[in-house]
């Protein structure tokens, strides 16, 4: 399962760069507007840091298909053709990812609540589908279960789409899904954050250091003895 930082936020990104096997980055209209930048400015930022060839997911905002495939087609000039278009998963967004699969645009089909959005998504070209996990779990269903049917009816049907589940809210979400072995999962930096975050690991390490510090002198290390 790829591991991707959903956030626009480039300080953050820096830094889960540093201590995190991540695998790129998602964006959304309302993560831009987060950033209080212009949409290119942080995006091209994203792009010259993580570079030409990492994973930059970016989305449409026009509603109807003809402006959908506008907006993807300036995403690739401004950001590269490496950089995936997310099209909403409704009829004018299947029309758009119909012309630009046809074009060789890699396409991520978000906004999916439902399995049968991702299959229509995964027949019109998408390279990966976006269920969004914790918003289907607040609807009182399941989100992570939805993401496992999207995955079980892509490889039933001899598609390659793969499953990018987003929208987590802990750890445990993203745990099942792992196990599972879906192709993305897409995860802010808290919860990034918190998947190694707990007393029993730091306090372990704590034990560690002061034994052998009892042993060798305070503040040394296996360099120094
Ligand atoms: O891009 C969709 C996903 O990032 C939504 O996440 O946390 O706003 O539900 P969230």
């Amino acid at each position: 399962m790829k591991l991707i930082i959903d956030d626009a936020h480039i300080d953050q990104i820096r830094k889960i760069y540093e201590y995190y096997p991540v695998d790129g980055v998602t964006t959304n209209p309302t993560i831009l507007a987060k950033s209080g930048r212009q949409p290119y400015e942080v995006l091209k930022e994203i792009r010259e840091f993580i570079g030409a060839k990492a994973e930059l997911h970016v989305q449409v905002t026009a509603r109807e298909a003809e402006g959908m495939v506008e907006d993807a087609h300036r995403i690739i000039q401004e950001l590269g053709k490496n950089t995936f278009v997310k099209i909403p998963s409704v009829p004018e967004g299947f029309k758009a990812m119909m012309a630009l699969h046809h074009e060789g645009v890699k396409l991520t089909a978000t906004a999916i609540y439902t399995p049968m959005q991702a299959f229509l998504a995964a027949k019109a070209g998408a390279d990966y589908a976006a269920p969004y996990i914790n918003r289907i779990d607040n609807m009182g269903y399941n989100g992570v279960k939805v993401a496992k049917d999207i995955h079980d009816i892509f490889r039933n049907n001899g598609l390659q789409t793969e499953v990018l589940a987003a929208s987590f809210k802990n750890s445990q979400q993203l745990l099942e899904l792992c196990e599972y072995g879906v192709g993305a999962s897409t995860v802010s930096p808290d919860v990034i954050f918190a998947l190694v975050k707990n007393k029993a690991i730091t306090s372990a390490i704590d034990d560690f250091i002061a034994d052998f510090e009892g042993l060798v002198g305070a503040g040394k290390t296996m360099k120094d003895c």
